[in-house]
């Protein structure tokens, strides 16, 4: 998707913004150490594009050997530009896909010590046009997909002694998007997923956290609208900040919850949304 205005890389953003301008378009990805994954392995779900390709190229420049999970085939093309990473083709609502991804972490790199559930779909419809489908296709991605995930990490993350399993959640996951019944239904689920990640797996030394983020520019709504632009600009003025999220900004919250830089950070919901909560 190209940018209404090009970003510049994380520092000095633009993109979507409000009609009073960005108050905050700084960010960073230099305070992080560029060698902070080395030997890990992360797995990352929804990689083909968005905040989780973003997430790939930002583990992988960090020294992390990441397989790439998506329904997309241009999952494949990702070694192109991140050599080493282990593209996977594959429905994350199956049980056979999150077991068979896991084991390719194990079986090619020895482990696995970051999960990044991250794909995800939603669905705009009001509450009385909602089917039955409806809210088991949204369920099933972003709640039912997630578990699956999430319950195979935690069994090789054991083996290893540990590890940090991070989700895109969505403001959602404590507040409400009218027309979004499933939607909203579903982040709250992974929300108090997280919880119960964090709780079990404390003992265990997984660590499991959900970034609870804001209006972000990606291709995400255009299956589902055809004023996509035009609906995540409205979102713009609604943010303290002026304007909507890059995806790599979103990529780097969920790599710091990752990191041991969050070593003490379990078991939250973080916001990274432009304050659009706080008001
Ligand atoms: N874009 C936003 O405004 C926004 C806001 C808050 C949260 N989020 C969340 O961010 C996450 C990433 O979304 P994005 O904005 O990068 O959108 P995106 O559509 O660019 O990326 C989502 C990826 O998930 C993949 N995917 C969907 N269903 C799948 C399945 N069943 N199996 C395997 N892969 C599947 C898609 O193919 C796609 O590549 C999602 O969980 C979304 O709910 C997005």
């Amino acid at each position: 998707m190209t940018p209404i205005t090009p970003p510049a890389g994380i520092a000095g953003i633009a993109g979507i913004t409000g009609t009073a301008g960005t108050a905050g378009t700084a960010g960073t990805t230099e305070a992080a150490d560029a060698s902070e994954f080395a030997g890990k392995v992360a797995l990352v779900t929804g990689a083909a594009r968005g905040v989780g390709k973003e997430t790939v190229a930002l583990l992988h420049a960090r020294g992390a050997r990441v397989v790439a999970v998506d329904l997309r085939p241009d999952v494949r093309t990702l070694p192109d530009e991140f050599p080493g990473v282990l593209p996977m083709t594959g429905d994350i609502t199956q049980e056979e896909t999150a077991a068979r991804a896991v084991q390719s972490a194990v079986d090619t790199f020895g482990g696995l010590d970051v999960l990044v559930n991250n794909a995800g779909r939603t669905l705009n419809k009001p509450v009385t046009e909602t089917t039955a489908e409806d809210w088991d296709a949204v369920m099933a991605v972003n709640a039912r997909g997630s578990f699956f995930f999430a319950r195979e990490a935690f069994r090789a993350m054991n083996a290893r002694g540990g590890g940090a399993i991070v989700s895109t959640g969505s403001y959602t996951c404590t507040v409400a998007l009218p027309e979004g019944a499933a939607y909203s239904a579903s982040k709250g689920a992974l929300a108090q997923l997280t919880k119960v990640l964090a709780v079990e797996g404390g003992p265990l030394g997984i660590r499991a956290n959900i970034v609870a983020a804001g209006v972000i520019e990606t291709d995400f709504l255009d299956t589902f609208r055809t004023d996509s632009r035009a609906y995540l600009a409205s979102f713009a003025d609604a943010q303290p900040l002026g304007r909507v999220a890059q995806p790599e900004e979103i990529a780097e919250v969920l790599c710091f919850l990752a990191s041991p830089r969050a070593a003490f950070i379990t078991g939250a919901v973080l916001a990274a949304d432009g304050g659009f909560t706080a008001v």
